[in-house]
């Protein structure tokens, strides 16, 4: 297979992002042999860097990141460094110049990818201005990258949208959910639609309820503008714990394409039961962190991590009950719960069976129902908890653990997301991307949510950090009649 050939440019360059997850996703790529050899990457931002300045912290982010980390000035050579003003035509005009010299140098045959790794508010204007500055006018393909957040609401979004879609097609745009590139994330579709044992018994007469969780122990950090105007409920609901359930849920697609798969997400997320405010204040909760002891390290609360922050009414810590209007799931609640300086760093989803109808080895058989755990993050791994005989005399029986874990058995780190998913867009492939639609479906659900909640003053701080979030998060199930499977029962 022909490697991709084709020329990066990275809007926001000097930023947290590009440091942290694409210049060591570009080096990991280039390591393995993925990319052509013949590459090149153009650093936008505004500082007046040089290329050598700009050389200097792409190696040291790899060094930082990678390991071992060899060729590091070979690497870097292929990146250059543009200052770069978003509303200055002249700038515009400077990286078409630049582009035109690198693809005659490097033969990137007209590829171009546009990534915007800064501030939301100019990702329009940005796409405009590279189809009126005639950087979209190549002889190769053009592709825009986006980051989240995509919108802070539905009417937002749209707006977004609208004026991306002025310059750039749907399948030229490439929403970013890194959860999708995740590898375990990846997983579930094949865990789904290759096993025979699943798939039938994957529906409402046999799965009582599915969890799913991701909680951070870190908190703010240094992202308190950022989060303080967005909370949980958008930073992490809206986008992956939605798209998780989406590939829980969906139906099988006809086949893997792009648009199959994506059509039947689509359906999961407008099959969410359209939520009333009662419905919101019964299956919705949401925290704010208190101070609290994470790992022998005492923390401040959310209050006290910035001035700006001192009377925030922000969650940083969201559990819910969706529901899924559609003949496979009625009935079935899908909990989810993510959280900020919760005890753990972990992601993982719980899909619980329903009792047998009579359970002659246990008086309370709702102690060891069958569990199908998909851990996601930091182990990789699938567990499927069964009941088996005690060894030794008499029948008795006890819960047991058939494990799969993604390292062990191939003894190296699967790809970071970041790196998939860039290799997926250099390649045109857009399925580990969200298309218009699902974002969109998530918006509305998401924003009855967030009107329902404005409504109503918060009684912050309600959880403290190193917990498992407020207490009504454990209610939630308890009223159901189920609890959450606790991580450290079900990762080992
Ligand atoms: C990001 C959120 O999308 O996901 C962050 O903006 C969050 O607030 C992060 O920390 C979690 O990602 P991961 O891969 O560490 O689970």
């Amino acid at each position: 297979q022909q490697r991709p050939k084709s020329v990066i440019v990275i809007f926001g360059a000097t930023g947290d992002l590009a440091k942290r997850k694409l210049f060591p996703s570009i080096y990991r790529l280039y390591q393995n042999g993925k990319i052509s050899e013949d590459f090149a990457v153009i650093g936008l931002a505004r500082r007046p860097w040089t290329n050598d300045t700009f050389r200097e912290n792409v190696e040291i982010s790899i060094e930082e990141t990678v390991s071992p980390a060899t060729d590091l000035e070979e690497f870097s050579s292929h990146f250059y460094y543009q200052s770069f003003d978003v509303t200055e035509p002249s700038s515009y005009n400077g990286l078409n110049e630049l582009l035109n010299e690198l693809e005659g140098t490097y033969q990137t045959e007209g590829n171009r990818i546009f990534y915007l790794a800064m501030a939301p508010e100019y990702f329009g204007s940005i796409a405009n201005n590279l189809r009126k500055y005639g950087l979209k006018e190549t002889e190769g393909w053009t592709r825009l990258v986006i980051e989240k957040p995509f919108g802070h609401d539905l009417k937002s979004a749209k707006e977004l949208n609208n004026q991306i879609r002025e310059a750039f097609n749907e399948d030229q745009i490439y929403r970013i959910d890194h959860y999708l590139g995740k590898e375990m994330v990846q997983n579930i579709e094949v865990i789904r639609f290759a096993n025979g044992i699943f798939e039938h018994l994957w529906n409402n007469r046999f799965i009582s309820n599915i969890q799913i969780t991701s909680s951070e122990s870190l908190g703010v950090e240094e992202r308190a503008r950022y989060y303080d105007h967005s909370g949980a409920a958008r930073d992490m609901v809206q986008n992956h714990m939605l798209q998780m359930v989406a590939l829980l849920a969906m139906e099988p697609p006809i086949n893997l394409t792009t648009d199959e798969i994506r059509s039947e997400k689509i359906k999961v997320l407008r099959a969410l039961r359209n939520l009333t405010e009662d419905e919101v204040d019964e299956n919705f909760v949401r925290g704010q962190y208190g101070p609290g002891v994470i790992r022998r390290r005492n923390v401040n609360g959310y209050r006290e991590e910035a001035e700006e922050l001192a009377y925030s009414q922000t969650e940083t810590f969201v559990a819910g009950k969706v529901m899924i209007d559609n003949y496979r799931w009625a009935g079935v609640p899908f909990y989810i719960r993510t959280g900020k300086r919760l005890a753990e760093k972990a992601t993982h989803i719980v899909v619980e069976f329903k009792d047998i109808p009579m359970n002659l080895y246990y008086e309370d058989q709702k102690k060891n129902p069958n569990l199908l755990v998909i851990s996601i993050q930091p182990n990789e791994g699938i567990t499927l908890f069964l009941n088996a005989k005690k060894s030794g005399h008499g029948s008795a029986a006890q819960p047991i653990q058939l494990s799969y874990n993604n390292e062990g058995v191939n003894g190296i780190n699967t790809p970071e997301a970041y790196e998939k998913l860039l290799f997926d867009c250099m390649q045109g492939d857009t399925t580990n991307f969200t298309h218009w639609d699902e974002v969109a479906n998530s918006w509305e659900y998401i924003d009855s949510i967030l009107e329902t909640w404005a409504n109503r003053e918060p009684d912050f701080p309600n959880y403290n950090s190193g917990s498992m979030g407020p207490d009504e998060a454990d209610k939630l199930l308890e009223k159901d009649g189920f609890h959450w499977w606790p991580i450290t029962d079900v990762i080992k």
